[in-house]
């Protein structure tokens, strides 16, 4: 039931983080209370040089987003400094719908690899690991943050060509079981 959302790429276009930034800043909030990131900060993370950035609609709500630039790791490697589901929308999938829209971003982009701490206590930690599988490496030991704990967590991210390979086998192993 994930057809009616929408995912929208932003690559730091000022103008369109005028017409978000109140909004990301009340999901923002909404999550994190008091250590949630200010708008300012925020701002440098969705307006940060060659930052990658996915929006996720709901008709024109926004419901999501993820936030990715350049941090540590090398020339290949980008780092994902947020991402977030409005807590009325979650549970049903919607993070593969900003992540396979980042995905091949990157990777046309240039990237080969992408960073994150990923919080441990709800889970999202494990659901990446599974969810990547040998993709995923352990690219540091589990710390405390403002955030909870976190995990410190390297994707090997695919070729864009792979991915539509991969997507032609699903499409043929959902026809040949149907
Ligand atoms: C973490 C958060 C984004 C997850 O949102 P959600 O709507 O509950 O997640 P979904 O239903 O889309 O996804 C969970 C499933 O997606 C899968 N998944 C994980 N990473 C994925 C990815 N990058 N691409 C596709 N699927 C992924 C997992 O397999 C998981 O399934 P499983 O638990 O059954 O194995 C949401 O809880 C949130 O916004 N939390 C507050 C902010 C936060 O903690 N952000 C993470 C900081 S590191």
């Amino acid at each position: 039931m994930t057809g009616r959302f929408r995912t929208r790429l932003h690559r730091g276009e000022r103008i369109v983080w005028e017409q978000i930034r109140s909004r990301v800043a009340v999901l923002e909030r909404e999550e994190w209370g008091q250590a949630a990131f200010s708008e300012p900060e925020l701002a440098r993370q969705f307006l940060a040089s060659n930052a990658v950035n996915v929006l996720l609609y709901d008709g024109t709500r926004l419901v999501g987003f993820a936030c990715s630039a350049p941090s540590r790791g090398g020339a290949r490697t980008t780092y994902l400094w947020n991402i977030l589901i409005a807590r009325r929308y979650r549970g049903r999938g919607l993070v593969s719908k900003l992540m396979n829209t980042l995905e091949p971003q990157l990777r046309r982009q240039g990237y080969r690899f992408l960073g994150m701490d990923a919080r441990v206590d709800n889970g999202f930690a494990d659901a990446v690991a599974r969810h990547y599988g040998p993709r995923v490496t352990v690219a540091g030991s589990d710390h405390p943050s403002d955030y909870g704990i976190q995990r410190p967590l390297r994707i090997a991210l695919l070729r864009p060509a792979s991915r539509a390979a991969r997507g032609v086998r699903e499409e043929g192993r959902k026809r040949a079981t149907a």
